[in-house]
């Protein structure tokens, strides 16, 4: 049997468990129908930096080539993501005659330049540890970058629900409701009172909505909102109305409003995640954090998606996925880590039936 029909079979099935495949990304990839995985997520070898068992990319003598068998893999992903997919690359960068060499951004816009890729963010993976480092002639290196990409503008699946932080929620004070933050509305009932830059009509104005908001925090419609009004309080982005309707909204009512998402704030684009220890490790791999997939599955892939990692090594990615209800598939040059993968996934499988016992 090949691999066509392996991976066929395996997306047009319902079964969860994990499908991993070996050999070079490139070949199995463009045994892939186009259009039929949801979401990629994938730490391929950085340059120069170790050999894998079964050799694969990454020992390229220079950069540029480097790059460039690493760019016809991300065309192949292009062509398998569904038109709402997304991928998630995490890359990592290295020093050549004393200077870093900006591996991720030299590959990121190439694939927005000659891939038309669209970046949608640049995330720093704040590793608070670096590996041994003897230099003592610049700082230490702690962070990697993990790209963002899709392949549409619009219209590409993210789920900010699953990964907004829980919302806080409005207070009683004083037998009194106040938002999240404390905002009870007497400070700017104040400010609007005593301005000299609105109008009178525009003071009623302003003093009539704020009073419909404070009914919506009362009511726990909303939870927390701030009131910018004229002279009082800076637009938020520019004060130049031609570039913020916010600016226009000052100039034209003298006030405007600051919804807070009731559902919570979304997580920001550095991430705080410590490394797997790969000190104890017999073998040289480097997977990496299982949080690492989370925020990109929870957000990117849909429940009973298909996920990918065309470099899945020890199976991390797919770990995650199994275990947050999403279909994957893994593909690695090495028998020996597909090997760890599955016995990785093995473990996991029983240790959920036993749970759900
Ligand atoms: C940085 S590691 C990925 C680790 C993985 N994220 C984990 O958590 O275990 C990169 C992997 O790419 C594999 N590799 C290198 N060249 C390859 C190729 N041409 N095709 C497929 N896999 C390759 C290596 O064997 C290695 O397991």
């Amino acid at each position: 049997m090949n691999d066509i029909f392996y991976i066929e079979n395996y997306i047009n099935n319902i079964e969860k468990r994990p499908l991993f495949l070996t050999g070079d990304a490139m070949n199995i990839l463009s045994e892939f129908p186009n259009n039929s995985i949801d979401c990629c997520i994938t730490s391929p070898p950085y340059w120069g930096q170790r050999s894998y068992e079964g050799g694969g990319i990454g020992m390229e003598n220079n950069v540029k080539d480097y790059i460039n068998n690493l760019l016809e893999i991300t065309n192949e992903i292009k062509r398998v993501l569904k038109p709402e997919g997304s991928f998630w690359l995490n890359i990592g960068d290295t020093y050549e005659n004393k200077s870093l060499v900006g591996v991720p951004w030299r590959t990121a816009l190439q694939m927005t330049d000659k891939q038309n890729w669209v970046l949608r963010n640049s995330i720093i993976w704040n590793k608070h540890k670096g590996g041994m480092d003897s230099a003592n002639d610049r700082l230490r290196n702690v962070h990697e970058n993990v790209f963002h990409f899709v392949k549409c503008s619009k219209g590409y699946y993210y789920n900010d629900t699953a990964i907004r932080s829980n919302p806080r929620q409005t207070i009683v004070k004083n037998g009194s409701v106040i938002s999240a933050t404390g905002v009870s509305g007497v400070s700017y009932k104040r400010k609007i009172e005593l301005s000299t830059a609105l109008t009178e009509e525009e003071r009623k104005h302003a003093l009539e909505s704020l009073n419909e908001v404070l009914k919506r925090v009362t009511s726990g419609e909303i939870t927390d909102f701030r009131m910018i009004i004229r002279d009082q309080h800076r637009a938020t982005h520019s004060d130049k109305e031609q570039v913020s309707g916010r600016a226009k909204e000052l100039i034209l009512k003298g006030f405007y409003f600051l919804f807070y998402n009731p559902n919570g704030t979304l997580p920001s684009d550095v991430w705080d995640i410590i490394p797997e220890d790969t000190h104890k490790r017999k073998k040289h791999y480097a997977p990496y954090p299982e949080d690492l997939c989370r925020i990109p599955i929870l957000a990117t892939c849909p429940e009973n998606g298909i996920i990918l990692d065309p470099f899945c090594g020890t199976g991390t990615t797919n770990k995650v996925a199994y275990e947050l209800n999403r279909k994957s598939i893994g593909i690695d040059i090495s028998d020996e880590y597909l090997d760890i993968a599955q016995k990785r996934f093995t473990q996991l499988k029983f240790a959920i039936e036993e749970y759900y016992d």
